[in-house]
């Protein structure tokens, strides 16, 4: 490759260099937590996300972060469509990511941020079962998608003492696949349940990566919760009833700032439930998460601009490394 030069060139890496890299989900880990402290220390700077909306339920994200204490500045810019899977055969998710030198500000690396984007939002999903649930013998995950198969993966990672995994997609199919694909790679049985209410009662841990809309469906029914769950929804309000969050002993965000907007855009259209805390200073030892056993937990991650750029800066010294991307002039 030819010399990487501050200011006249950057480096682009496709969603093929990016995965192609291999980066733990150790490595992946490290960097979320190192990032969600960062947050509850308010050693940051992150703007809620700022958008634009060209049809109903669709999102485009300017996230923009700088981390001090880690050096990194950049910027992801991200959409949601939620119909592109059934109406384009594409992700619902797509976007790019650039690091910037923060000393003089010029771009440093292009990146393609869906593999980052799959793989932090698990990541902060299992540090915080981990904190808030620790021993869990079940994980539910509903959505078989992009996150919801990370998600299953990072949890039999990183959550000691699992003994089973319980996955529910409105099509089912795509669930039975999502297993046929990583149970050989996975010592803990993955099963396929039909059924929401299954799910929801037979795990004492669960999350949702299935669709973000402003109205909530509210599939997984208030009367189904019990004490002593933890949720950890990935979609807003959009799967869970309302009153669950509401009636929740505890519920933490990743970002206040970030939540608020949500709220203020009509994603809570019932009215926001009290924040108690966010993920951060929970991870930070700032503020409590569970205080006691038969608490019932919701953490809500919308996604924050200082773990993709953390997560990044990973990707970008391992690329550097390996000689990986493409050299642009600027
Ligand atoms: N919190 C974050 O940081 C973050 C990051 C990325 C994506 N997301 C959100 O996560 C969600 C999933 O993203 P993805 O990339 O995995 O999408 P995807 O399209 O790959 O997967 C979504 C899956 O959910 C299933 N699904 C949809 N509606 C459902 C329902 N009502 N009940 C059960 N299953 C249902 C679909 O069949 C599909 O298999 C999206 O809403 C996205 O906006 C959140």
């Amino acid at each position: 490759m030819a010399e990487v030069v501050r200011g006249r060139n950057l480096l682009y890496l496709s969603k093929a260099d990016v995965i192609g890299l291999g980066l733990s989900r150790q490595t992946i880990l490290d960097r979320v937590l190192q990032a969600l402290v960062e947050h509850g220390h308010k050693r940051y700077e992150m703007p809620a996300k700022i958008g634009v909306h060209p049809y109903q339920d669709v999102f485009f994200h300017a996230m923009p972060a700088y981390l001090p204490s880690m050096q990194l500045v950049g910027m992801k810019w991200i959409e949601c469509y939620p119909r592109n899977p059934t109406e384009f055969e594409l992700p619902q998710t797509t976007g790019l990511l650039c690091l910037n030198d923060v000393e003089t500000g010029v771009p440093v690396c292009l990146m393609d941020s869906a593999w980052l984007t799959a793989m932090r939002t698990p990541a902060v999903t299992v540090l915080m079962a981990k904190h808030l649930h620790p021993g869990a013998r079940r994980f539910g995950m509903f959505g078989a998608g992009v996150q919801g198969r990370e998600h299953v993966l990072f949890a039999a990672h990183y959550l000691e003492g699992l003994e089973e995994i319980l996955v529910y997609d409105r099509l089912p199919e795509v669930a039975h696949r999502m297993v046929e694909e990583i149970q050989p790679g996975v010592d803990i049985p993955i099963r396929v349940r039909g059924s929401v209410e299954q799910v929801v009662k037979e795990c004492e841990v669960l999350s949702s990566a299935t669709i973000v809309l402003r109205e909530p469906l509210s599939i997984a029914k208030d009367e189904w919760v019990s004490a002593g769950q933890t949720i950890l929804p990935c979609d807003l309000n959009t799967f869970w009833a309302p009153e669950i969050s509401r009636r929740a002993d505890a519920y933490i965000v990743d970002s206040t700032e970030e939540h608020d907007l949500f709220v203020e855009m009509g994603y809570y259209p019932g009215g926001s439930p009290r924040i108690t805390a966010e993920t951060g200073e929970v991870l930070a030892g700032l503020a409590p998460g569970r205080t006691c056993s038969d608490q019932l937990v919701v953490n809500s991650n919308i996604g924050m601009a200082v773990v993709d750029i953390a997560v990044a800066s990973a990707i970008h010294e391992a690329a550097l490394a390996a000689g990986v991307g493409a050299l642009l002039d600027l």
